[in-house]
């Protein structure tokens, strides 16, 4: 059965897409549609230079902002990067840690990844780590060997810090090619995250569920008793489906 004590949560990840006159007009969407889903916690992260547009559109409509990376260390000469403080600053409320795009792009370590975790709380800003396995790992059946080897140094931050942060399981080979992993796949890996979070003390963690989410295949992906929301990437640029996600 669905553990109905975690509430449910939708996560758009903008990506690199937008710009001004764009996101004021998906903003606007999601301001008319939010009051049709209550039930759930719906939230955007979006690019750093539209989060003072993004929480002075939200701001008090029971949407919340974030950010999609986060430097490691706390202030300093690091040309190019952004503190988690600043990203409070803006009152980010979440920020994706380890997206397989940066994972991939940019070389970002299971530590690394750790590390920005441990710096947004340190800011008050939830992280949302995310992990998955490549197409390769996949065929290989290394999937739940691959998660595992992420999750270990964020487990490693203790109960009480993996209390105030959300998963997010993408497998990379879901991500924007319209395949997505079916529920029964997707629910395999997430009831196996559940377990190391269930050891690690921390067993209500919401967990989501990142790979061509869209509004036809939500529900189904729902259903699942360990699928906890989704981190929507290219359905979350158009408002009207965004929240037919958020409405399963
Ligand atoms: P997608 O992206 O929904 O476009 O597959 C998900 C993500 O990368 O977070």
């Amino acid at each position: 059965m669905v553990d109905s004590s975690r509430k449910r949560l939708v996560i758009g990840n903008w990506k690199m897409h937008g710009d001004a006159a764009f996101n004021s007009e998906l903003l606007a969407g999601l301001r008319a549609g939010i009051a049709g889903v209550q039930q759930c916690d719906l939230a955007v992260c979006v690019p750093f230079p539209y989060l003072y547009q993004v929480r002075s559109l939200l701001e008090g409509t029971g949407v919340s902002w974030g950010a999609q990376d986060v430097s490691p260390h706390e202030k300093g000469a690091y040309t190019g990067e952004v503190a988690a403080a600043m990203l409070a600053d803006f009152a980010c409320s979440w920020v994706l840690v380890g997206h397989s795009e940066r994972r991939s792009g940019h070389g970002e370590t299971d530590s690394l990844v750790a590390e920005k975790a441990a710096a947004a709380l340190a800011a008050g800003i939830a992280p949302v780590v995310c992990v998955g396995e490549t197409l390769q790992e996949h065929e290989a059946g290394q999937a739940l060997e691959v998660v595992s080897r992420q999750l270990a140094p964020v487990l490693a931050l203790g109960a009480e810090a993996l209390a105030k942060l959300v998963i997010a399981y993408e497998p990379v080979w879901a991500i924007g090619t319209g395949l997505t992993a079916t529920p029964e796949q997707a629910q395999e890996v997430h009831a196996h995250i559940r377990q190391q979070l269930e050891a690690a003390g921390a067993g209500q963690v919401r967990i989501l569920y990142g790979g061509s989410v869209k509004g036809s295949n939500a529900a189904s992906l729902f259903v699942m008793p360990d699928i906890d929301g989704a981190l929507v990437g290219g359905a979350s640029l158009a408002a009207t489906e965004f929240l037919s996600i958020a409405a399963a």
